[in-house]
């Protein structure tokens, strides 16, 4: 009889570089390379305990999102732990009583899942470790790889520094299949970047990322833009490794305004940009134009606002958002986080 149990906080990512569109072939994988930030204060923790008795044939498994039952959330991970069946003995041996919250606000908009998928990948490797004796090695690279199978993006949550996933010649170990840690020293002052996350709509989208990747298929513009991201990819690198901030911040807006171009361009068209998230950006332009200060913005897939800024202008950027960008956030919320502290082991 075994009884084995693990938990693991891991947080929530944002690229800079974006992930929109899958290939064809594969499970999940990119059309593109993407490169995000790990944003340390906004995290998941997970528990698994994982008890003798799945003779089921199938993932047998308990669900509890802070404390409660939540059916949506069920089924994207009955799909997660169908996907890797094959290779993970703890999923078709062992019954998996899985305990997750995260340290942010339900329905803010901001995607729970790449920080959810990330602490759970990170407690199944782990545990098949445990449970196969050493047979089964645990690494970051592995977590990575199962992460993706969840979301796609959550490959990139299990570093603390920028993480790059996908094949690209300017990172030789780069891979489809597992997110890689950025291997260059990033210069000051983009070595201590923080991310104001400004929420204007906490609503359900109405369009799914997996459906926008999906839209991505016969689009005839979709190759434009695998073209530009490959190339946005190696300008930003540069960009980090010499602490070129001005190159930094035209990259990171051009990429946060193509993905949602490139959402304008499917078919059916739709947006997810609201009259809130417009109204904020043209508020940065302002007061970059007027301060000088290298304050930014990109957008995830969805109406909320991230804020990046070097840590040194901290004080000035947190008036500006306090003064003049509340008054666009829903209930006037919005949440800050520091980046480049990866993921935690939370037991022995
Ligand atoms: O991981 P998914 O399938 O939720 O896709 C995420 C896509 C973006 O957040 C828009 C971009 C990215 O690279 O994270």
């Amino acid at each position: 009889m075994s009884n084995l149990k693990i938990s693991y906080r891991c947080p929530s990512n944002i690229a800079l570089i974006k992930y929109w569109g899958k290939k064809a072939e594969g499970i999940q994988l990119p059309a593109n390379a993407s490169i995000s930030l790990t944003l340390s204060d906004l995290y998941a923790e997970t528990t698994i305990s994982a008890v003798d008795g799945n003779i089921s044939g199938k993932p047998s498994f308990s669900l509890l999102l802070d404390g409660k039952p939540k059916k949506s959330f069920e089924t994207k991970i009955q799909h997660f732990l169908e996907r890797i069946w094959d290779q993970y003995s703890i999923v078709r041996e062992m019954h998996l009583q899985i305990e997750t919250s995260n340290n942010f606000p339900h329905g803010t908009g901001i995607a729970s899942s790449a920080a959810g998928f990330g602490a759970l990948a990170l407690c199944i490797s782990e545990l098949e470790e445990e449970y196969t004796n050493g047979k089964y090695k645990h690494t970051v690279e592995n977590a990575s790889k199962i992460a993706r199978l969840g979301s796609g993006s959550a490959c990139r949550s299990v570093f603390g520094k920028p993480a790059v996933w996908g094949k690209h010649e300017y990172f030789d170990k780069s891979s489809d299949e597992y997110a890689i840690e950025f291997d260059y020293e990033i210069a000051f002052p983009l070595n201590q970047l923080n991310d104001a996350v400004l929420i204007i709509d906490a609503g359900e989208k109405t369009v799914s990322s997996s459906e926008g990747h999906g839209l991505l298929s016969g689009n005839p513009y979709a190759e434009a833009r695998y073209k530009s991201a490959t190339a946005n990819l190696s300008k930003i690198a540069e960009a980090l490794k010499k602490g070129n901030i001005h190159h930094f911040i035209h990259i990171v807006e051009s990429e946060a305004l193509q993905l949602h171009a490139m959402m304008m361009l499917s078919n059916p068209y739709y947006i997810l940009m609201r009259p809130g998230t417009l109204a904020v950006i043209e508020k940065i332009w302002k007061f970059r134009e007027q301060t000088g200060l290298p304050v930014m913005f990109t957008l995830d897939a969805g109406a909320n606002v991230h804020v990046l800024y070097p840590d040194e202008y901290t004080e000035q950027i947190v008036n500006f958002i306090e003064n003049e960008l509340l008054l666009f956030c829903q209930n006037r919320t919005y949440l800050r986080s520091r980046t480049g502290r990866g993921p935690e082991k939370l037991t022995n």
